[in-house]
């Protein structure tokens, strides 16, 4: 594996893969690496014959009052996480490497980066859209791939790839979980040990909500209610917000029907939790989707 930390060399890497007729995917990440972030590396080298990691913490996506000082770092462990799992190219530029113009330039995604995390998050992603397009503009991927476990993310990258005309397939992997339920993030390791008792608590609340749909339930506000009564059970969590939505748009429809995510997101001191479950829901039947 190689590290590089300038976009120069990174796009030089990836346009000489590209020329042999090796197609390039990019894995992007703001590093603490676990095990969800090594699934998408599995399914980037299944996608392509060169994948590329990138490591980069986005100032432009972190609120005022949230967690860029602190956001876990740790370069040395990444390279060594992402070389055993086969990344072929370690790319971590610095902030005024991949901002050199500063910020006066940025992507905006107008209404599905305003709402349910974006509503709670204003500008978050904005931020992401911006560091999302500079990353592919300086590792000129074939593939990108990202994790259902931010199902808003994923939708808001294919909106921006689409509206800008890009030549690049997004692909979404599977969440990966702890035993218990708890979806994996970088975030976690600040939780303390109450709070991480009580973490998985937003995912048996999520299942809760999907079991009443393949129940039958089609009304969406009757879903997400089952959701924050299950939530409300476990009272070390603050629910934030619970959506019952399509989800291409992410809007709550009159009744649940084809592609529908579950979205929830909570907080365990001050820890915000995000997840999500991804259903295909038919006239009387529902399954979990594939992503
Ligand atoms: P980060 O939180 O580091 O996540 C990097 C990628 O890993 C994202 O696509 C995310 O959805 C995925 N991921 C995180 N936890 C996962 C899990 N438990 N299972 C499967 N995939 C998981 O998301 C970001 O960074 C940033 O917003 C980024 C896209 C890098 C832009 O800065």
């Amino acid at each position: 594996m190689i590290t590089v930390r300038t976009v120069a060399e990174a796009r030089a890497w990836a346009l000489a893969r590209r020329a042999a007729g090796t197609s390039v995917a990019l894995v992007p990440t703001m590093g603490a690496l676990h095990a969800g972030h090594l699934s998408l590396l599995r399914h980037a080298r299944r996608a392509s014959g060169a994948v590329v990691l990138s490591v980069f913490v986005n100032p432009t996506q972190f609120g005022p009052g949230e967690d860029f000082a602190r956001y876990p770092r740790d370069p040395e462990r990444d390279g060594a996480l992402a070389a055993e799992a086969g990344a072929d190219l370690f790319f971590a530029p610095s902030v005024e490497e991949m901002y050199p113009g500063g910020t006066e330039v940025m992507v905006d995604v107008g209404r599905l980066g305003a709402v349910w995390e974006g509503a709670a998050r204003p500008g978050h992603f904005r931020g992401v859209a911006t560091v999302v397009a500079k990353l592919l503009h300086a590792t000129m991927p074939d593939v990108a791939v990202f994790g259902q476990k931010d199902a808003q993310q994923v939708v808001v990258v294919r909106h921006l790839v689409a509206a800008l005309l890009w030549p690049v397939r997004i692909l979404c992997a599977p969440t990966v979980r702890a035993e218990d339920g708890l979806a994996l993030s970088s975030r976690n390791a600040y939780l303390e040990a109450g709070e991480r008792a009580a973490a998985p608590a937003l995912a048996a609340a999520i299942a809760a909500g999907a079991a009443a749909v393949a129940a039958g339930e089609r009304r969406p506000t009757a879903v997400e209610a089952v959701v924050a009564e299950a939530l409300a059970r476990e009272p070390r969590l603050r629910p934030d917000y619970v959506a019952a939505v399509d989800a291409a748009r992410l809007e709550r429809p009159p009744l649940l029907q084809g592609r529908v995510l579950l979205l929830a997101a909570a907080r365990a001191g001050r820890t915000r939790l995000l997840d999500n479950a991804c259903l295909e829901v038919g006239p009387d039947a529902c399954r979990a989707a594939l992503p």
